[in-house]
C-alpha cells in the first residue's frame, strides 16, 4: 500500500504572521494523521517553517531548485541550501514555471535528478493545458513530460520521486478533473514506471493536483492510482488543508 501524501503548494503567498497563524492552525488539528503531510513555501520562509514544525510529523521543502549546484547563478537557491533548513521535498517543473519560465521537460528531469542527488524528494509535476486536452494530446503531452524524467533517472532514483498530475486547465480555476479523468491519466503514468520497474511502479506516489478542496478530494483520492494530493488555494486556509489531509 502507498501511503498518501497531501502537500500544500503556498506559491507566492505568505507573511512571517499570516504562516504562523497557518501552520498553528494545521498543527492544532492535526491528530493523528493517517497520510504523509507536508508544505511547500517561499524560499525566505523555510527557516521558519523548520521552527514551527521541526517537532511535528509535518514535512516542508520549496516550490524550486536551480539546476546548477551553486555558482554565479543571481536570484537561484541551490538544493544543498534547502538541506541546511531541512527540507525534505522540492517542487520542479510546476505548469507555472514551464509558463512563465520556459522551464524544457529535459531541465525539469535535470532539476529532478539533482534534488535527488542532494537527498531531498522531487515532487514532479506534469500537465496538459486546456488546447492540449481539447485536441485530444493529453496523453502524449503528458507522456513527453515524464520520458524526459524516465529517460534522465535510473530505477533507484526513480524509485524516490514523487510525481503530481496538475491538468493546467484545473490549477486555480475551481475546474477540477473528474474522478475518471484523473484515474486514467493516472494510470498512464503508472504503466509507463511499470515499463520502467513494476516493483518501482508499485511504490511510487502520484498526486492529483488542481482544484482539489474538502469537498472533492475524498472522490480523487479514492481513486485507485492516486496516491494523494498537491493543494495551492486550499493549502492556505488551514481548516480546508486538514479537511483534505483528514480525507486521505
Ligand atoms: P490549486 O493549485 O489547488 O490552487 O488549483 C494547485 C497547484 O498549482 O499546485
Amino acid at each position: 500500500m502507498r501511503r498518501k501524501l497531501i502537500a500544500g503548494n503556498w506559491k507566492m503567498n505568505g507573511s512571517l504572521a499570516a504562516n504562523a497563524v497557518l501552520l498553528n492552525g494545521i498543527k492544532a488539528d492535526l491528530g493523528q494523521a493517517a497520510c504523509d503531510v507536508a508544505v511547500c513555501v517561499p524560499a525566505p520562509y523555510l527557516a521558519q517553517c523548520r521552527a514551527e514544525l521541526a517537532a511535528t510529523p509535518i514535512g516542508w521543502g520549496a516550490q524550486d531548485i536551480s539546476v546548477h549546484e551553486s555558482g554565479a547563478y543571481t536570484g537561484e537557491v541551490a538544493a544543498g541550501m534547502l538541506l541546511d533548513f531541512d527540507c525534505s521535498y522540492v517542487i520542479v517543473g510546476h505548469s507555472e514555471r514551464r509558463t512563465y519560465h520556459a522551464e524544457s521537460s529535459q531541465l525539469v528531469a535535470q532539476k529532478a535528478l539533482r534534488a535527488l542527488n542532494t537527498e531531498l524528494t522531487p515532487i514532479v509535476c506534469v500537465g496538459e493545458s486546456l488546447a492540449e486536452r481539447e485536441a485530444g494530446k493529453t496523453a502524449d503531452v503528458v507522456g513527453e513530460q515524464v520520458d524526459a524524467v524516465l529517460a534522465a533517472l535510473n530505477t533507484e532514483q526513480l524509485a524516490k520521486i514523487v510525481i503530481a498530475y496538475e491538468p493546467v486547465w484545473a490549477i486555480g480555476t475551481g475546474k477540477t478533473a473528474t474522478p475518471e479523468m484523473a484515474q486514467e491519466v493516472h494510470a498512464m503514468l503508472r504503466a509507463k514506471l511499470v515499463e520502467e520497474d513494476s516493483t518501482v511502479a508499485k511504490g511510487v506516489k502520484i498526486l492529483y493536483g488542481g482544484s482539489m478542496k474538502p469537498d472533492n478530494a475524498r472522490e480523487l483520492l479514492a481513486m485507485p492510482d492516486i496516491d494523494g494530493g498537491l493543494i495551492g488555494g486550499a493549502s492556505l486556509k488551514a481548516a480546508d488543508f486538514l479537511a483534505i489531509i483528514h480525507a486521505a
